[in-house]
């Protein structure tokens, strides 16, 4: 069986406000992912997703959209959104898009008329609300002038469409269709196990994004993409579909990458583990165990940095952990998604100041929550204060840059081996060099307690997520190490790949 390129891509996701702003608005666009293709292509990646680029008011950065066939001035238009899949297609870098499925923004053409009582049944209106909440705080009602109530599982501008009514189907192919024409090569899947909610809407106890309840994960879900598989595979050039599925077991999980639905899902459990040996093997055993196409993620623009996260114990720890987590992520089979600016070992922004934060969960929580703006700052380019080349120079960025962002741009990094950036082009190149010629299946190695050891024919991968040294595996060649070995000793926090004879 050929291999499909998707199996062991690795993806760059683009949060397109926050990448690079061509137009001078302070926003990210477009034609700024476009300048920096080359980029890209240097730094290795097989393919970005782009987040949500359509018309939208903005109430959840993209994510409610007002039209599902076109581009937000803000961002660019359809003609730039051409020029950039021609050129990324030229560097050999695929693009996937994002689909919001789940709801539409409150400014959507169906629900302007469904509030003016036309096609009320293409959302979910009620005449009583149950006791869901909103994943962003608050009520997941609210009410209209005539007296009835609408469902939003996220923020009242983002109404949730019935999937029980068959033209929502038949809007969603139609929508697929449109951008496969337009050579994407496959969505990005908002909320996947979001869009079917259970028959009457019963109240529920616990409301977590990711039970299966009777909020998500209901069964339905899975004929609509099987429907969305068909569609894809009348296409050449093997398009796919990643769904954001936030689950409680890889066996959830793993039903929505059967052979006729979802290319992949986001393995977010990997994302959640702790910085422990027994979390990580414990996250790579069940999900290898249960999909037979494995993603691995460590951040993205709704989570906590991973080099924040990872930043428990002492300072510096964060990045170092970071690395070495990279360097496990890349050995594991299957396909690794990064986030814009992990490669330059980006910090989360934890002190934004409250007039500057946009996201709805600040707002909804009435500031409770910091929300998930830090993790969505600016890339830092060049130069040695604000904009940091994201913007032309004198321009504001949407969100405010750290003064610390100096030392992680991309020309303060390039260049400079002890870098991050050129660790992670380092790790890339080596990855795109081996992965095809060793077998997908990985195989445990003994290793002493707080490490984990794995092999993949000639690669072994070793981390050490103790607090004491360990001794390296037999090998012939160290090939890369997350920081400098001396001997064969893997120092704490610490990961490497090993080259060895079988
Ligand atoms: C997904 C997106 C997130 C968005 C939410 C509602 O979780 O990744 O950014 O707020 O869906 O669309």
């Amino acid at each position: 069986m050929d291999i499909p390129w998707w199996r062991d891509a690795v993806v760059y996701e683009i949060y397109v406000r926050s990448f690079a702003d061509a137009s001078g608005d302070g926003v990210g666009d477009l034609a700024g992912v476009r300048q920096r293709l080359p980029y890209l292509s240097r730094l290795g990646v097989d393919a970005i997703w782009l987040t949500p680029f359509y018309p939208s008011p903005m109430a959840d950065g993209g994510y409610d959209v007002a039209d599902y066939r076109g581009v937000d001035p803000l961002f660019g238009t359809l003609d730039d959104f051409e020029a950039l899949v021609a050129e990324a297609h030229s560097h050999g870098i695929r693009v996937l898009v994002d689909i919001v499925p789940n709801h539409s923004s409150s400014m959507h053409p169906w629900f302007r008329a469904a509030l003016a009582g036309q096609g009320r049944d293409r959302y979910v209106f009620r005449d009583r609300p149950n006791n869901w909440q909103s994943t962003f705080g608050g009520p997941a009602w609210t009410q209209v002038a005539d007296g009835q109530w609408y469902l939003h599982l996220f923020a009242p501008e983002q109404p949730d469409f019935n999937w029980r009514n068959r033209e929502v189907h038949e809007e969603f192919l139609d929508v697929l269709r449109f951008w496969l024409e337009r050579g994407v090569d496959g969505f990005r899947i908002d909320v996947a196990m979001g869009l079917y909610k259970a028959d009457g809407l019963p109240d529920v106890g616990d409301q977590s994004f990711k039970a299966l309840s009777p909020v998500w994960g209901q069964p339905e879900v899975h004929e609509v993409y099987r429907e969305w598989r068909k569609l894809l595979d009348t296409f050449p050039g093997e398009r796919m579909a990643v769904g954001e599925v936030w689950t409680d077991s890889a066996a959830d999980l793993a039903l929505y990458v059967r052979p006729d639905e979802l290319h992949q899902s986001f393995n977010f459990a990997w994302l959640q583990a702790p910085w422990s040996a027994t979390a990580f093997r414990k996250v790579i055993d069940d999900t290898l165990g249960a999909v037979p196409f494995a993603t691995w993620v460590l951040s993205n623009h709704d989570v906590v940095r991973h080099r924040t996260r990872y930043d428990t114990a002492d300072p510096g720890t964060g990045l170092a952990r970071a690395k070495a987590a990279l360097l496990v992520m890349l050995a594991l089979p299957g396909s690794a998604y990064l986030y814009q600016g992990e490669e330059l070992g980006l910090p989360e922004v934890k002190d934004l100041p409250p007039e500057a934060r946009q996201d709805p969960i600040f707002f909804q929580s009435e500031g409770k929550l910091a929300g998930r703006d830090g993790c969505r700052v600016p890339i830092p380019w060049s130069g040695d204060a604000a904009p940091y080349g994201f913007s032309p120079d004198g321009v504001a960025p949407w969100l405010p840059q750290p003064r610390t962002f100096k030392e992680l741009s991309v020309t303060a990094q390039t260049g400079d081996s002890d870098s991050t950036l050129e660790f992670y082009r380092g790790a890339l190149a080596r990855r795109r060099e081996l992965v095809r010629s060793i077998p997908y299946e990985l195989t445990w190695l003994e290793a002493p307690e707080g490490a984990l050891f794995f092999a993949r024919g000639p690669l072994t991968c070793v981390i050490n997520c103790g607090t004491d040294p360990v001794r390296l595996p037999p090998h012939d060649q160290v090939l890369l190490s997350s920081a400098a070995l001396t001997g064969d000793v893997l120092p704490p926090d610490t990961a490497a790949w090993l080259r060895t004879t079988e």
